[in-house]
Order: structure tokens, then sequence, then C-alpha cells
């Protein structure tokens, strides 16, 4: 058994309506109750929160309430922003912080996202921290820079006391909604390097703990080998978790990953 609990979050992005968010809850949280093994989540947009909490609540599921970003002040003159603290007044147990579509089409920047993550650790909850790099730093040979710099800058200040929050996202952006996916190796390998960088900073044993995820065109028929890989903790599904059956699929070969490693 490992031991780092597999981690499958459902990034829902800009997606799904009332209607069709709370079918696609409902099907998430039926097809993973006799599943065990994996720490599942799923990140609706704001607006569906409290609606998506209280199907997760009505079937006693285990399955997490998730949000895809938030702001790093408590409240105040924040035009369209969202605090920590009205996320968790919804319910949400954990939060994304830098993932891809902030970091190149809203423009965030490695400052920024150290901010939300502090925010997002200090308050008690999860912290997704996602990084990768582009097609052109990947084509120049530099993911490893990218990825070392995303994740030194978005943990600066963190105290290795908070580390047990912590989730890294690896998501590779030439991956992402593209259909095409980093090999397990390739994956690996970027897992690795983001271990070792961990290790620098926490030293071995907390960097041991820490789950690193994968993210990029993840569908069923790719996540068994892509989480039998040894620094692989699971994944951050984007696409393919707007199919309940899907999503349970991959959270389903995650709980059978971490079982045999
Ligand atoms: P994708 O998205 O699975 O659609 O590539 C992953 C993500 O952005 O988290």
């Amino acid at each position: 058994m490992a031991e780092r609990k597999p981690f499958v979050g459902g990034n829902w992005k800009m997606n799904t309506n009332r209607t069709s968010g709370s079918d696609l809850a409902r099907g998430v949280v039926d097809g993973l109750l006799t599943v065990d093994g994996v720490e599942a989540a799923v990140f609706p947009p704001f607006p569906y929160l409290l609606t998506i909490r209280s199907i997760l609540r009505d079937r006693g599921s285990s399955v997490r309430l998730g949000a895809q970003d938030v702001y790093f002040q408590n409240d105040g003159a924040f035009t369209g922003e969202v605090s920590l603290a009205m996320q968790k007044d919804c319910g949400v147990q954990q939060v994304l912080v830098g993932h891809s579509e902030r970091r190149h089409v809203l423009g965030e920047k490695d400052e920024l996202i150290n901010k939300k993550l502090r925010t997002v650790l200090e308050g008690g909850l999860v912290g997704v921290l996602c990084v990768g790099e582009t097609l052109d730093e990947r084509l120049a040979g530099h993911q490893d820079i990218v990825c070392s710099r995303q994740v030194r800058t978005g943990l600066a200040e963190i105290p290795g006391s908070m580390i047990d929050r912590l989730v890294v996202a690896y998501e590779p952006v030439w991956a992402i909604g593209t259909g095409k996916t980093a090999t397990p190796q390739d994956a690996q390998d970027a897992h690795a390097q983001i271990r070792s960088q961990l290790s620098r900073l926490y030293g071995a044993e907390l960097a041991a703990r820490i789950r690193i995820i994968y993210g990029g065109s993840l569908k069923p028929d790719l996540a068994a080998d892509m989480f039998a890989q040894p620094d692989i903790d699971g994944g951050l599904v984007g696409g393919a978790s707007l199919n309940a059956g899907d999503f349970v699929a991959i959270c389903k070969a995650a709980a059978a990953a971490g079982k045999s490693k």
C-alpha cells in the first residue's frame, strides 16, 4: 500500500449548469460509493458550490468539494473575487491554485499564486499547486527549469508544518485540453524532478509524503499506466471529469495503483 493516498480531482472549469452539474455529481458519488483507497474531489464553478455540496452531503459521500481559484484577501473592495472565508462558508475543502489557464489566459504570476497558496494552506484547507511548462518551453528543453521556478516561488514562505495539506499537480500546458498526453515516462521524469525540488526545500522525509499528480488530457485508458509510475500519485482531470463514468474509472485506476505500490 502506497504511503501517499492517491488523489484524483475533477476540474470542471467553466462547464456545466445547475442541472448537468447536479447530475454529474450524483453520478460521481454513486460510482465511487464502494471505492476506497483514493481521495476524490470535484471542482465545480463557484455558483454551484452549495448545490454540489448538498448532493455530496445528502449521499454521505467522501468525495471532497473543491474550488477552482481563490483570492488572497479576506474581504473588501475586490470586485469579482471570492475569498477563502466565503469558500469555507460554502463547504469548500480544497482549492486549485495557479492552474495553467489562470497563468496563461488570466495572466497570473508566480507571486500572486504564492499569496493564494499561502492563504489556502494557512486557512487549513488542501491547496493544489499547478505547475507545468508550455510547448515552447519544452521544445527549448526548459521544462525542469520552469517547473522548478514555479514550485519554488509558489511555495515561498510556506513552512514544512503546512506541507501535509499540499498537493502538486504537474500539468504540461501543451497537454491540457489538446488530446496530447505526456508519456508515462516523461511525466514520471517531471514528477521525480519536482519531488527532488521539494526535497531540497523541505527535506526528503516531507517530500516523500507530498502527492504529485498528473494533469493533461488524462483519460481512463491511459490512467493505469500513468498511475503505475512511482512518483505519480493521481491526476487532475479536466475534460474527462465531465463524464461521471470516465471520472469514476480514473479514480478506480488510481485506487488500484495505490494498492499495488
Ligand atoms: P484536461 O484538463 O484533462 O481537459 O486536459 C486538465 C486540467 O486542466 O486540469
